[in-house]
């Protein structure tokens, strides 16, 4: 069985968001200061989720990324990552992390199975990553990455929110950065999911900028086939063959037509799409005594739903209400 929608899209992909909260406050998708955290009582528990999980996998679900807040601030998630990896028919399980808690868990989570991992880093500077992150952490985080690297996570990727006005000067480091590492760098265009609603349209630094500029400064890029067509990244090489960069092209070209993607909140409540405005409380469903089958059956209603895709570009676009940090990206 699989989780067709209307534009014929099949589902494999569930992104879990373990917890709203973090220990950093990215300008682009929290608050600086009063964010209103979700009460832990209102987080799906463990068993919830596998629950969720198990229940989704002969719906067509095959693979399973763990988002946040930051995910690791959620206490013992290793132990999430060992129930979910020992559930029959997932077959990847990706983490998506700020890296600052890496150090200290990345043995822990590798031993549960996980294996791939995406890093979001902004800059590779202290001052810059405290102006966009406005807090401290940045050699936290490189020392993460480099703990990462050594018990064994493969892939690793580094996603970078790319802001017109701050990440030009971030773009050559971070081609030398992928080129010196081996990690490969994934710029994503800025999206209206910030807590603030300060998004404008000329702050987006465009994919095509940033491979022009990477081009120009350190050796031509070229276009890499993708394996996977569902991947959001354009994937490329500098010519000589060193170094992978990506791009998210989010905003100007909006990968929706390829969307295999669909989302549950910390707090239990299903997404068909990252701008969707409608939800699905499958809390209610898994906490009230609700049945397999109607939990199933509120997963096949609302990929039913699915919109066909974003309209950040057109008139009509309204943001939606949740900001980034509480769907999980
Ligand atoms: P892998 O392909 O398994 O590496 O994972 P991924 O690229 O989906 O994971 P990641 O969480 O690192 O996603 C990268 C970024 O792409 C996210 O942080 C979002 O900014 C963006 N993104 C992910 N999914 C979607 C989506 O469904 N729609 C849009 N517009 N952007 C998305
Ligand atoms: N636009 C684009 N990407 C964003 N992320 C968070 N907010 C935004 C936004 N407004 C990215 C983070 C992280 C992932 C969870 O989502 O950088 O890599
Ligand atoms: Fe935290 Fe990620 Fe949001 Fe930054 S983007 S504030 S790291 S949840």
């Amino acid at each position: 069985m699989s989780l067709v929608d209307l534009f014929g899209r099949v589902h494999t992909n569930l992104r879990i968001s373990v917890t709203d909260r973090c220990n950093i406050r990215c300008f682009y998708c929290m608050p600086e200061t009063n964010v209103q955290f979700m009460d832990r009582s209102e987080l799906l528990t463990f068993e919830e989720i596998t629950r969720f999980v198990r229940v989704a996998v002969p719906l067509g679900l095959r693979k399973i990324r763990l988002t946040g807040g930051e995910p690791l601030v959620r206490r013992n998630l290793d132990q999430l990552v060992a129930q979910i990896a020992g559930i029959e028919g997932i077959e990847d399980i990706g983490l998506t992390t700020n890296g600052l808690l890496l150090a200290e868990q990345a043995h822990a989570l590798y031993a549960a199975g996980l294996r791939r991992l995406n890093v979001s880093l902004d800059a590779l500077d202290p001052q810059k990553f405290e102006q966009i992150t406005r807090r401290r952490g940045y050699e936290q985080v490189r020392e993460g990455l480099k703990v990462a690297q050594q018990v064994g996570f493969s892939p690793i990727k580094i996603n970078s929110v790319a802001i017109r006005g701050l990440s030009e000067d971030q773009l050559i480091p971070f081609g030398h950065f992928a080129r010196e590492t081996g990690i490969e760098v994934r710029f994503i265009e800025f999206m209206p999911l910030d807590a603030d609603g300060g998004w404008r349209r000329d702050q987006v630094l465009s994919a095509r900028e940033i491979v022009e500029t990477l081009s120009r400064g350190i050796q031509p890029l070229l276009p890499v086939p993708n394996a996977d067509p569902h991947a959001p990244a354009t994937e490329y090489r500098f010519a000589d063959g060193v170094g992978c960069i990506g791009v998210i092209a989010s905003v100007t070209q909006p990968f929706c037509r390829q969307c295999d993607r669909f989302r549950i909140t910390a707090d239990g409540k299903l997404r068909n799409c990252l701008f969707s405005h409608e939800e699905t409380d499958v809390r209610a469903l898994l906490r009230n005594g609700g049945e397999d089958a109607q939990i199933a059956q509120a997963i096949r209603d609302s990929i039913l739903a699915k919109g066909e895709g974003h309209e950040i570009s057109s008139e009509r676009f309204v943001q939606p209400n949740r900001p980034m940090y509480s769907i999980g990206g």
